[in-house]
């Protein structure tokens, strides 16, 4: 990576956890898994959790490019473990890379079963995010340099 990509990604961590990114990320959203959100056989759908996925992502596009982003691809989905009801589901992202108009934005999902004190990874993957001008065309992640 260049000295100048260095820059930006640090420049976006910045905006993008307002100084408080921790070592699993910067925690975006912290739920509870409710039984409207269940499949057919009981557990957590996995389209809410992808959901979350993105709402974490996209809180973080909008900070670190200050305004209106939109997922462009989502790649490396993976479900390790099921969700249950009840869990206490937790959303990490980190800023791993900032283009011209996208930014990268690994989310990573943990599960805590409701009356434990252990937590475990269940998803992960990546978010590409594009920042976009008021027409909802690509423009540059940092408009003010
Ligand atoms: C986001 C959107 C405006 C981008 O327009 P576009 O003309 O495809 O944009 P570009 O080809 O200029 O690419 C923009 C950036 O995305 C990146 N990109 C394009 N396709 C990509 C892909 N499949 N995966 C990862 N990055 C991608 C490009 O590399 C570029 O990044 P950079 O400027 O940092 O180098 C357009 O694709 C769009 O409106 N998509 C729908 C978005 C949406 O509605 N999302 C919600 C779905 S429910």
């Amino acid at each position: 990576m260049s000295e100048m990509d260095e820059a930006d990604l640090e420049k976006g961590r910045q905006r993008g956890s307002h100084g408080r990114q921790q070592a699993e990320g910067v925690l975006v959203i912290r739920t509870i898994a409710m039984p409207a959100d269940t499949n057919p056989a009981g557990d957590i759908f996995g389209g809410w959790l992808m959901s979350q996925m993105d709402l974490a992502a996209g809180n973080m596009a909008g900070r670190v490019c200050q305004g209106r982003a939109a997922t462009i691809s989502v790649e490396g989905m993976q479900f390790l473990r099921p969700v249950k009801v009840g869990d206490e589901v937790t959303l990490y992202a980190n800023l791993v890379k900032v283009g011209r108009t996208s930014m990268r934005i690994h989310v990573d999902a943990w599960r805590r079963p409701r009356y434990s004190d252990r937590s475990e990874p269940v998803t992960q993957a990546d978010f590409v995010f594009v920042a976009l001008d008021a027409e909802g065309n690509p423009r540059p992640v940092f408009v003010d340099g």
